[in-house]
């Protein structure tokens, strides 16, 4: 039968995050404030082995599941995280696919491809270094980044998608280089609107730089029309450049929220499944795996929680819900 929650909206897409740790510590989600020295990340045994995850994942396309993206933190810190893909991608039709911040992609992309992924998002905020290791705030510079993509690129993992957060005042002076380099690349860049995920952040409404806003400046130089979405529920509005030199995205998810066909579910590191990306508490599966549960009655308790949902988060943001307590994007991933 098929799973639809009180929205009616189907389950199709998992987010997975394997490691709540990073080797970056972006000013928009993992402050160094908060994100330091003494900051308890999950210990070994609190996180799902790679057949834990992987049984889990089974079950999940069971249920309609077409899509799995890895996320974290940074998946590629995580031991042996290739063997992981591995395992995943002998599930049969799934698009499986990984965010990534770039940082280890050189080093990987053979092993990934190799092991079965399909292809890759990686994140880059600036083509400036000084903007760029002032939002990373480890110093790491772009270079080495686009190494990672190119890699990437070489080794099949297309199409390639290029993420970039932005923030006013830090990074909005990029928003025009970006475009102009990976339109000239062929890579397909995606802006995507700050937002007051987690509590740690500080965000404020005017950090917001709007996708309109974003769509006009490039517009203005470089001349863009409206795309249809690849498929119901995509989260980025794409446009094109007229003059056929490619395709832009802009994530929308404060100005123009896009919950009504959120097909999405998030699993954490430690086990918790997630409804929305702005929820304050997880369900946890890690009890059941390790407790003897059957397959069918983790099946049932996923179909249980996914026909209770009823998150709309984006729709109902206000002033008010940014107080509200969240779990952090680097728990659950993007
Ligand atoms: P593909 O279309 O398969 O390439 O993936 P995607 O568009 O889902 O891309 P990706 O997973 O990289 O998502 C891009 C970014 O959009 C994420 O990193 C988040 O910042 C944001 N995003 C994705 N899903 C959601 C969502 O359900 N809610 C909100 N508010 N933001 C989301
Ligand atoms: N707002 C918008 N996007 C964010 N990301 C992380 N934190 C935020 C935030 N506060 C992005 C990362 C990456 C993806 C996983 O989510 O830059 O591209
Ligand atoms: Fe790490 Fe990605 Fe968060 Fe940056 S946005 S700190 S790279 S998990
Ligand atoms: Fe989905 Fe929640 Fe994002 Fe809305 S806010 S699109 S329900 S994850």
């Amino acid at each position: 039968m098929k799973l639809i929650d009180t929205l009616n909206r189907p389950l199709r897409d998992l987010r997975i995050s394997v490691t709540d740790r990073c080797n970056f510590r972006c000013v928009y989600c993992m402050p160094k404030e908060i994100f330091g020295p003494d900051y308890q990340f999950l210990r070994r045994d609190q996180i799902l082995t790679f057949e834990e995850i992987t049984r889990l994942a089974r079950i999940f396309v069971g249920h309609g599941v077409g899509k799995i993206r890895l996320t974290g933190g940074e998946p590629l810190v995580r031991k042996d995280f290739p063997q992981l893909i591995a395992m995943l991608s002998e599930i049969p039709d799934v698009d499986l696919t990984l965010t990534t911040n770039g940082a280890l992609l050189a080093k990987n992309a053979q092993t990934l491809k190799d092991a079965g992924l399909k292809r890759v998002t990686v994140s880059l905020d600036s083509l400036d270094n000084e903007i760029f290791k002032a939002m990373n705030d480890v110093d790491f510079p772009v270079e080495k980044v686009i190494e990672g993509m190119d890699a990437a690129v070489a080794v099949g993992l297309t199409p390639i998608k290029v993420n970039m957060v932005v923030k006013r005042g830090l990074n909005e002076a990029s928003i025009l280089p970006m475009a102009r380099f990976f339109r000239e690349k062929g890579y397909i860049l995606r802006f995507i609107e700050y937002m007051d995920v987690g509590h740690t952040n500080g965000w404020r409404m005017n950090d917001v730089v709007s996708a309109k806003e974003i769509v006009s400046l490039i517009h203005a130089e470089m001349p863009l029309e409206p795309l249809d979405p690849n498929y119901r529920g995509e989260v980025a509005e794409r446009w094109r450049y007229k003059d056929g030199s490619g395709e832009v995205g802009v994530i929308a998810s404060v100005t123009q929220a896009f919950c009504s066909t959120c097909n999405r579910a998030r699993l954490s590191a430690e086990g918790s499944l997630y409804t929305c990306l702005f929820a304050v508490k997880g369900h946890d599966f890690r009890d059941l795996l390790r407790n003897g549960a059957t397959d069918e009655e983790i099946s049932k308790q996923i179909a249980l929680v996914w026909s209770k949902r009823a998150d709309r988060y984006s729709e109902l943001r206000s002033e008010n819900t940014t107080s509200l307590p969240k779990v952090e994007m680097s728990h659950i991933g993007g």
